[in-house]
Order: structure tokens, then sequence, then C-alpha cells
């Protein structure tokens, strides 16, 4: 019996997407009314299936990540252009000014946290900017994203979920979780603020307009801040951390990166692939439904995992080897469909543009302790190194 909620699963989930996999792709778990799906195409599938609710399955409000049909539509139109290319390339020389300066002040740092220091640092730095924060506010904004890792601690009890955000799912945040709380807190008094004078964060900015015209309520704008202090910081940091530990443990690859500057995008596409910063997509059905000839009823909750599908030979060969130059790489790590990850462009910029700081100011990043064993977040949802020792010569 494979279980896919093993607190130890966090650590290396891969070992049991196979085993799924090898006895017969979708799995319905009846006893915890999950249906477990690890095909690529059957996830494919699901990504892009309508009728599978994503506003039920976690406990969101629905405004864009939890909502479906027109009123997701009509939300994620208002953010979209906060997101759209003009956007991005606007900050890439921001961006890129961040990442050297940080990696130059680490240049010769013979025992380093690349996470805390580097992985983190950048993508905190972009939510800031994004909704107008003051940059005093980035311890703040490490502890609020330590909340949230912290809230699927072994396992995936959407009901932990639902408690801990409390406010998205009709509630008080769980006092019990004071950092999410302190997240509302903050963002509930900075949108206010911002409808009354712009804060400078495009995103605030842009939604504290939509709540001051009745297009968004308070608490919607609130919402979408929260949701964005996650998906802008969490994502990007766990690509950034995993891509250094393939480097870190291959100075030869390191070295291919530095002569053959092409070969970047590629790589963090196959980082992407290897290592799906989202492991798992949620959703619920809504009626009952058929998934890759499985039968399930109305009301299960549907599990879509990136990290298997990412792993499928039936899609990608020799999917357990990691090959930077892999072409037609196809991975479902930004999701697919009407929930296709709105900040694909931006967080794939963050993370060629701290790469290619790294490489280029740091000769040689080595695992400073070759012993020491890497330690995963205990969070079957998202792949994320909580810690990493490199040395940086
Ligand atoms: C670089 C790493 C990133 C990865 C791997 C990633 C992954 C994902 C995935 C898998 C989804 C799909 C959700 C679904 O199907 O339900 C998603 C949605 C989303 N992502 Fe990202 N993301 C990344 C970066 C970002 C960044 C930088 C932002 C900026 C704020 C962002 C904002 C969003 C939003 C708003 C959604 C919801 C879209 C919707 O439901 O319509 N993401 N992301």
């Amino acid at each position: 019996m494979i279980d896919l909620e093993a607190s130890s699963i966090a650590q290396d989930p891969y070992p049991a997407y196979r085993a799924l996999r090898a006895a017969g792709d979708v799995f319905y778990d009846r006893s915890r009314n999950i249906c477990y799906v690890g095909d690529y195409q059957a996830a494919a599938d699901v990504l892009r299936n309508n009728d599978i609710s994503t506003s039920q399955g976690v406990g969101l409000e629905p405004t864009v990540s939890g909502g479906d049909g027109a009123p997701h539509n009509r939300v994620r139109s208002y953010l979209s252009p906060a997101f759209g290319a003009p956007r991005v390339t606007g900050i890439e020389e921001r961006i890129s000014s961040l990442a050297s300066g940080l990696a130059e002040r680490l240049r010769g740092r013979k025992r380093c946290d690349i996470v805390a220091d580097y992985a983190m640092a950048i993508p905190e730095t972009i939510t800031a900017w994004m909704l107008g924060l003051d940059e005093s506010r980035l311890p703040d904004i490490r502890r609020w994203n330590n909340a949230m890792l912290s809230v699927n601690r072994g396992g995936c009890p959407f009901s932990k979920l639902k408690r801990a955000i409390g406010r998205i799912a009709g509630r008080k945040p769980d006092p019990r979780n004071p950092g999410i709380a302190a997240c509302r807190t903050v963002l509930e008094s900075h949108l206010q603020q911002a409808g009354r004078k712009a804060s400078g964060g495009w995103v605030t900015d842009l939604v504290a307009e939509k709540w001051k015209e009745g297009e968004l309520s308070e608490s919607e704008t609130v919402d979408i801040g929260m949701l964005m202090v996650f998906a802008a910081s969490q994502t990007p940091s766990s690509l950034i951390g995993s891509a250094v530990l393939i480097l870190a443990r291959d100075h030869g690859l390191q070295q291919r990166l530095r002569n053959d500057p092409q070969l970047l995008k590629p790589f963090i596409e196959e980082v992407l692939r290897f290592e799906a910063p989202v492991q798992r997509k949620c959703r619920r059905t809504t009626v009952p439904t058929e998934i890759a000839g499985v039968s399930i009823p109305e009301g299960t909750i549907v599990q879509c995992l990136i990290g298997s599908a990412n792993r499928d030979p039936k899609m990608f060969s020799e999917p357990e080897q990691f090959r930077a130059d892999r072409q037609k790489n196809r991975h479902l790590s930004f999701g697919l469909g009407p929930h296709f990850c709105l900040g694909a462009q931006l967080g794939r910029a963050q993370v060629f543009l701290a790469l290619q700081a790294l490489l280029q100011s740091i000769p040689s990043i080595t695992l400073a302790d070759a012993s020491e064993r890497t330690c995963y977040a205990d969070n079957n949802l998202v792949r994320s190194l909580l810690r990493l020792s490199v040395s940086l010569g």
C-alpha cells in the first residue's frame, strides 16, 4: 500500500511516485477520499478540466488560485497586466543588480547557507517590490512564508490548511499559526493605505484600484495579497535552491553553463521538471467523474502529482536522469489550462538572473559538507530545501 500522505515522503517523494505509476497511474484512496493522479496525460487532463473545481479542495477564497469559471477569469484578467512581458522586462535590470550585489557579497565565503542568503533573499525582495512593502518587512515576509510552509507539515490535511488560513475559509486565522494571522493583519492595513495613496507596489496598487472601483471586495484584495506573498516567494526560491544543489554536485556542469550561457534556459527548464517546486495541485470533483478509467464520486479530492507526471517515462525519456540540455521539455511545473501560473514569466526571469549572477560572480560552488543530508521542508505539496551549506570559492 502506497501512503502518499506519509510525512517521510517530503524528503524524497520519487520512489512513491514510481510505485504509484507502476500500480496503475491513478489511485483512488477511498478511505481518505483522495484520488492521486501520477500519470502525465491524466494529470494534464485534470489541470485542463474546468469541471473539476479548484475552489473547494484547498479552502481558498475563490479569487484567483481558488476560483472557477467566470469569477476566476474576471480576477485573473485584472491581475494579468501585473505579470505581462512589459512588466517583467521592465524590472529585469533591477533584479539583475539585486542578484549581482548579493552574489558579490557572498563570494569567498567558505560556508554559507545559500537558501537563506540567496535563494530566498531574491524572490522575497521582489515580492516586497510587487506589494510595495518597505524592505524592512523582509524578515516578516520570510516569517510568513515559513508559517505557510509549516501548515502542511507531514501530510495533506486540508482542514489544517483551512484552519490556519482562516479568513480564506470564512473565519479568523488559526491563532496557533500566528505567522499567517500576522501576514493578514499587515496586508489588511497596507491595502487600506494603498486605497488612499499608491504604495508603489504594482500588484498592491492594481488590486487597491479594483477595490476602490468596487470590482473586488476588501477581503478579496487581502486574499490576493496573501497568495502573492507565498506564490511569488516560495516557488522561485525553491527552484534556485534545487538548481544550486545540482550545480554544487556537478562542477563540470557549472563550467558548461559558464562557457555556454545559452544552456542556462534549458537547464532551468530541466530543474523545473526534475524538482518541481509545486509537487501537487489539488482539485475537487463536483460531479461523479472518471479519470483515466477510474471512477470517483462527487466531492473527491483530486491530487495532481506534478512531480510524478514530470517523471513519467511515457512522456520523458530516461526521466530519472537530469539532462541539462533536454529538448521538448513539456513539464507541468507551472500547471496547465485556466490556472496556468500567472507568474511563470516573472519566475523564470528571476531564476535566470539569479543563477546567471551566481555563475558569473562565483568561480566555484561546492558543497561545504558533502556528507550533510539534504533537508527539505516537511510539506508534501511543495519541494523546498530548508538549507544548503555551500562554499563559494
Ligand atoms: C518559478 C516558479 C513558479 C512555479 C514553479 C509556479 C507554479 C505554479 C503552478 C503549478 C500553478 C498552477 C496552479 C493550479 O493549477 O491550480 C501556479 C499558479 C499561480 N502562480 Fe505560480 N509558480 C511560480 C512562480 C510564480 C510567481 C513568481 C508568481 C508571482 C506572483 C506566481 C503567481 C501565481 C498565481 C497568481 C497563480 C494562480 C493562477 C490562477 O489560478 O489563475 N507564480 N503557479
